[in-house]
């Protein structure tokens, strides 16, 4: 019986190797979700004016002291793209104007972007970065090659999606600042995966999933807002704003914050997912890491190709490892009806990929199925 597997809802009977997609709530924290849904259940209209707003403040308090910034700077959002295609929403950009980003970066997101490309014929650069870096030069020169006088606006991941790969983006970032870029980070997979402190990045835009690796309930995402852009930044979605109940302090967040009728339930629940996070995860946090390098070289020896990065520095508590070619098309199905493996599959410029999640809920043991699994089929 694994005690810490039981501490979380997922089912017992999977080996669940893809935390990355969705996250995996543990039961405390879920108990908080489900309280707040029922206090608000009980009064909704006193919920709704008053309770809310301290709850949420107690949120950005908690949440701000755990990402490095002030709380008046973030505001909550369901999912990251949400976050990001209202930052794009606010962007005035002209057509000659060039916005670069990696070619490793959130598909959704290169859809969003890409939109307003069509919109406004501003460039969308996708810049091509090697998998074969080893130094983190390598990486800002790979990347910096796209840079020009027309660059308005660098979007880049912290953490890919396909490729799993961390990303040092702080030097990138200052170097953006020198030149007046404005910069929008997509740290879906940072918070409770790495330590992060926004501020410190010194970037214009942060947004992060908080149902991911800090295994809060689905739907809890923030997007940091520098200050300076306080001003220029309005809702996709117009609420009551001012007008309404929510005391403020700023319009800015009087702006955002109140979306009609949503249910916040998952936004109060962040201070106990933070404090589930410092008990339970931070602890193991480096078991994980070793055994996804553990995966990471089982990955090579099972599957004979070259790994997407060189050495442990690229990645966390994700790998992304290429597939050979002569694997059976309907692997996922496969990993998961015959071996109960639940692992997400997908192609990434011409090559299949296959990314392992490391969470504390999972062993060794369940490294050595998915290898054994796929050395069956080999
Ligand atoms: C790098 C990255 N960015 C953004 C997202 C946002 O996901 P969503 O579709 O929930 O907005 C994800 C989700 O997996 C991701 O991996």
């Amino acid at each position: 019986m694994n005690q810490i597997k039981e501490n979380f809802l997922i089912d017992s009977e999977t080996i669940f190797l893809n935390h990355g997609s969705y996250g995996a709530c543990p039961r405390p924290v879920f108990e908080e979700y489900q309280k707040w849904q029922r206090m608000l259940e009980i009064q909704p209209v006193r919920f709704q004016t008053e309770t809310v707003y301290s709850a949420l403040k107690d949120s950005r308090v908690a949440l701000g002291e755990f990402v490095g910034c002030e709380e008046g700077e973030l505001l909550f959002f369901q999912n990251p793209t949400t976050a990001i295609s209202n930052v794009i929403y606010n962007l005035e950009l002209k057509s000659e104007d060039e916005i670069l980003m990696t070619d490793h970066e959130y598909g959704a997101l290169v859809r969003a972007w890409n939109a307003l490309g069509r919109r406004t014929g501003a460039n969308i650069i996708q810049q091509n970065i090697p998998t074969n870096l080893v130094t983190e030069e390598d990486f800002i020169n790979a990347f910096w090659k796209g840079v020009t006088e027309k660059t308005k606006v660098i979007f880049i991941s912290q953490i890919t999606s396909p490729t799993a790969l961390i990303f040092p983006i702080k030097k990138i970032i200052k170097r953006a600042k020198e030149k007046g870029i404005l910069t929008i980070v997509d740290g879906a997979h940072v918070p409770g995966q790495l330590d992060l402190k926004i501020n410190d990045l010194g970037c214009d835009f942060y947004t992060g999933a908080l149902h991911k690796w800090l295994c809060a309930p689905k739907g809890t995402s923030f997007l940091f807002v520098k200050k300076e852009h306080h001003s220029w930044m309005k809702p996709v979605i117009y609420s009551w704003g001012k007008n309404g109940d929510d005391p403020g302090p700023t319009e800015f967040l009087q702006d955002f914050q109140w979306q009609g009728t949503r249910d916040m339930s998952s936004f109060l629940t962040i201070p106990k997912a933070i404090e589930f996070y410092h008990e339970c995860i931070k602890p193991l946090q480096e078991k994980c890491r070793q055994i996804n390098l553990e995966a990471y070289s089982k990955f090579q020896v099972a599957l004979g190709t070259s790994p997407l990065s060189e050495g442990a520095g690229w990645i966390g508590q994700m790998v992304s490892h290429p597939l050979p070619i002569d694997m059976p098309e309907d692997l996922k199905k496969i990993l998961l009806d015959d071996h109960k493996i639940e692992i997400p599959i997908f192609e990434w410029k011409g090559l299949n990929l296959i990314r392992i999640s490391i969470q504390i809920y999972n062993t060794k043991k369940d490294v050595e199925s998915l290898m054994s699994a796929l050395a069956s089929l080999n």
